[in-house]
């Protein structure tokens, strides 16, 4: 039997909605890869607000949608066969849930989840400044198991527009995922100065 490689993109109320939904626009067309969405009330509301977007318009971006308030929906456990989990963006609420092991609704539960079964959970926290409790959920998750990864520029690659620099965070993401792609431009190398 074929299983498709199942990956959770979870977009929680953070700034930068675009990561979440640049990441289900790219996985939609590949091969072999099934994204099973769940978004936060503060993530449809980021959607709405950043980026124009209504529930339908993101969702057809997705394979298969899940309710957040639906704890008992198949990514809340841990039979649910997947490579990975990606929240994107991720805000400092969810990573505080997720760092403490709330499962206070299906994005956290399934994050949790993902952690129990040792399986890969990438974060994409977006916060600046950084107060303690947030570094320290940071190192929580880390220990747990979880990959943070903020979406920071990389000014090295010389990005052209917004789209690149979304689109470096998005291939980064899909890197920590072993999913192929070739979506970003690949540093490759600088010959040592004279
Ligand atoms: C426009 C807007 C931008 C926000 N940006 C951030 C952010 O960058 N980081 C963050 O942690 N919270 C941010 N928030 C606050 C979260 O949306 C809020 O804490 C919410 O309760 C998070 O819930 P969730 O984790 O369930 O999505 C923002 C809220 C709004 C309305």
């Amino acid at each position: 039997m074929t299983v498709p490689r199942r990956i959770i993109v979870a977009i929680s109320g953070a700034s930068g909605a675009v990561y979440g939904a640049r990441l289900l626009q790219v996985l939609q067309p590949m091969p072999g890869i099934e994204s099973h969405l769940v978004v936060s009330d503060a993530g449809w509301r980021n959607l709405a607000h950043e980026l124009d977007m209504q529930r339908a318009d993101v969702e057809a971006l997705a394979h298969q949608v899940h309710d957040v308030r639906n704890v008992g929906a198949a990514i809340a456990s841990g039979s649910f066969q997947c490579a990975g989990m990606v929240i994107a963006p991720c805000s400092m609420r969810t990573l505080a849930a997720v760092a403490h092991g709330l499962s206070d609704n299906l994005l956290t539960r399934a994050a949790d989840v993902v952690l129990k079964e040792r399986r890969r959970l990438v974060m994409l926290v977006r916060e600046s400044p950084l107060h303690l409790t947030h570094l320290r959920n940071m190192v929580a998750v880390t220990e747990m198991g979880a990959i943070v990864c903020p979406p920071l520029p990389a000014f090295y690659l010389r990005p052209q527009s917004v789209g690149d620099i979304v689109d470096y965070s998005v291939a980064r993401a899909l890197d920590l995922l072993d999913v192929p792609h070739d979506l970003a431009p690949r540093w490759e190398g600088l010959a040592l100065a004279p």
